[in-house]
């Protein structure tokens, strides 16, 4: 099973030989497959990597992991020109056959600038830019002293705007209500990870529901009110109905205004 554990120390296996045990159990989570496993070198060598590095605090077996969930095992990977980057690879117990559309719509994402960039997908793996970084709650939590207020705003400044152009383009993240899995602080920069949930067919809801995770209701935005000094939650729910309702600019840069931003 995957469980956090201390990390692992970091193990380097050329992708070829991905097909033995432990690897084996990675390569096709969470049930070790052969033939299945050979179809994914083969497919992890048409996305460019040639080594896969186990390391980190997600664990299965002995082996590290970047991150685990539902959907995917992600692990680091390099290419033959060296170049590091995260590999998402496809649970083969995952509710969906492949991660065709999930590429498609983080490209669609990165076209605007957002979300970790996608380099390639296969069926079965998808390639894109490792964000070296921390939670966003972790983030909040670190910050202190002098400039706080400023960076935690700013923080939240950044992503809101990247949220609000996902609403523009008319694509739902559809996992915003858990912004501390889906969103890695990489120095001063929010990225957006994990689009296989996001949708071109619902009406977009990122600025809400981001908006509700940092200031009303979640793990951290009682730190993070407290931090910006919000008194209540009254004026940014008001500010937030009235950006679902028309979804207009003035509504978001009015709601802005609620935690401090000038605009
Ligand atoms: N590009 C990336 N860089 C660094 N870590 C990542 C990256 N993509 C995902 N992760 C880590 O892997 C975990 C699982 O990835 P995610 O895309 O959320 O999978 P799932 O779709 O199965 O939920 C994330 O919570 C995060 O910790
Ligand atoms: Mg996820």
């Amino acid at each position: 099973m995957a469980k956090a554990a201390p990390p692992a120390p970091d193990e380097t296996v050329p992708v070829s030989r991905l097909d033995r045990m432990p690897y084996l159990g990675v390569l096709t989570y969470p049930s070790p497959d052969l033939a299945e496993a050979r179809s994914r070198i083969e497919q992890l060598t048409r996305l460019g990597i040639r080594e896969v590095t186990f390391g980190g605090r997600t664990r299965i077996g002995r082996l590290g992991l970047v991150g685990i969930g539902t959907v995917g095992v992600v692990v680091r990977g390099t290419t033959a020109a060296g170049e590091v980057c995260a590999v998402k690879i496809r649970r083969t117990d995952a509710n969906r056959g492949s991660m065709a559309e999930e590429f498609r719509l983080t490209r669609l994402a990165n076209r605007v600038m957002i979300g970790a960039p996608a380099y390639g997908a296969t069926k079965d793996a998808m390639s894109m830019r490792y964000l070296k970084g921390v939670e966003l709650e972790d983030y909040v939590k670190a910050a202190s002293g002098r400039g706080t207020a400023a960076r935690v705003r700013r923080l939240a400044h950044l992503l809101l705007n990247q949220c609000r152009k996902l609403d523009l383009i008319g694509l739902d993240h559809g996992e915003l209500s858990n912004l501390r899995k889906h969103v890695i602080v990489e120095g001063e920069t929010p990225w957006m990870i994990d689009f296989e949930s996001a949708s071109q067919r619902r009406a977009p809801r990122n600025v809400t529901t981001a908006a509700q995770y940092l200031f009303v209701g979640s793990s951290a935005s009682s730190r993070i009110r407290r931090v910006l000094s919000i008194g209540g939650t009254g004026e940014i729910i008001v500010a937030l109905r009235r950006y679902k309702g028309d979804a207009s600019d003035e509504s978001y840069v009015r709601f802005l205004g609620t935690f401090g931003v000038k605009t």
